[in-house]
């Protein structure tokens, strides 16, 4: 099958047009031929030697990286019984995969965890946007903050890949949703239902919002986030680690976020999405190792909007 891999860490020039063989399903995996990818920060740090067990536990080269998917099942294991071969599906793979086995080829083996069908009104692409993302944002909002109708949530980081997910799944919670952005991200988030949006080169949020019920912080800026927050208020950080002093904060709560995915929460998200809650903000393109490069490029530029879907097949 055809991949685009590195043969050593370093930066994205380094992708190249493989042939690896095509990997085969255990008793608890289905095989699956991709239609689309999506790419993520973790992958550029995959690639740059930055990623620790448990992701690079079965990793060598040449190494096929990516995580996010979507395509239609080839062959099942022996103990699969909810899914069959020439079902659509989407999903993200499980941290640790083989070096011949990440999301950037023609084929995947995974579990079936974070698997769900793909539903009707949900093209390949758009699925494929949804998993690392969609699950870290969904994961936040319903699971580790709890949002409640009415709550005010700050996210900073708005128009990235999660922020934008994350701003959306909050107004379809009912919350009073404030976000951070650079100008030109403005309008897309209005757009999207923020109920204000500041220009963190402009302004500190400290400054102008208070008391509010949760942060969630996908840039790595506790301290800000923790100056918003109501005296009991919670925060989750997707992007640092707390110190000791961020996490016992008075009485806020500041932790960091290990997001749960589920098949059941994916399967919410593209019901919110088909239902046009959120709406997707993906920049498309080819399979070729151009757009791989082109892609990690602008994920480490730090100013992308949404999300970058890699088409591979129809
Ligand atoms: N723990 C988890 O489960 C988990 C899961 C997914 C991702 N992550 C991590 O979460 C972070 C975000 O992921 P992502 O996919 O959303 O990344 P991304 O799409 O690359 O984020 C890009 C966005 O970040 C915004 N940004 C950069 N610095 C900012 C700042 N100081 N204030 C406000 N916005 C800022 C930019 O907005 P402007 O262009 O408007 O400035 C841009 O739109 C990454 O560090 C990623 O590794 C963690």
């Amino acid at each position: 099958m055809k991949t685009i891999a590195i043969n050593q860490y370093g930066s994205a020039e380094a992708f190249t047009m493989i042939n690896m063989p095509k990997p085969e399903p255990q008793a608890d995996e289905v095989q699956v031929a991709i239609h689309a990818f999506s790419l993520n920060p973790m992958d550029i740090a995959g690639r740059m030697g930055a990623l620790s067990s448990p992701f690079t536990d079965l990793w060598s080269f040449p190494l096929v990286l990516g995580w996010d998917f979507s395509g239609v099942i080839t062959k099942v294991g022996s103990d699969i019984t909810s899914f069959k071969t020439g079902d659509a599906v989407f999903g993200s793979a499980a941290p640790a995969h083989a070096a011949n086995n990440g999301t950037y080829g023609e084929f995947i083996t995974v579990n079936t965890k974070e698997l769900a069908h793909l539903p009707s009104g949900l093209s390949f692409d758009q699925a494929a946007a949804l998993p690392i993302a969609g699950l870290t944002a969904y994961y936040g909002m319903k699971h580790n903050l709890n949002l409640q109708p009415g709550q005010k949530i700050l996210i900073q980081g708005g128009a990235g890949g999660v922020g934008l997910f994350a701003v959306q799944i909050a107004k379809a919670f009912d919350a009073y949703v404030a976000t951070t952005a650079s100008a030109n991200h403005r309008n897309l988030l209005v757009d999207l239902g923020a109920d204000e949006v500041i220009d963190y080169h402009e302004t500190n949020p400290a400054t102008v919002l208070h008391d509010y019920d949760a942060v969630f912080d996908t840039v790595g800026d506790i301290d800000t986030g923790l100056k918003v927050l109501k005296a009991d208020g919670q925060l989750a950080t997707i992007a640092a680690q707390p110190t000791d002093a961020q996490q016992y904060d008075q009485q806020k709560k500041a932790a960091f976020q290990f997001t749960q995915g589920s098949s059941e929460d994916l399967a919410d998200l593209a019901k919110l999405t088909i239902n046009g809650q959120v709406k997707l903000t993906i920049a498309t393109l080819p399979f070729a190792v151009a757009s791989v490069i082109k892609g990690h490029q602008a994920i480490e530029s730090r100013h992308t909007t949404g999300k970058i879907v890699i088409h591979v097949t129809d």
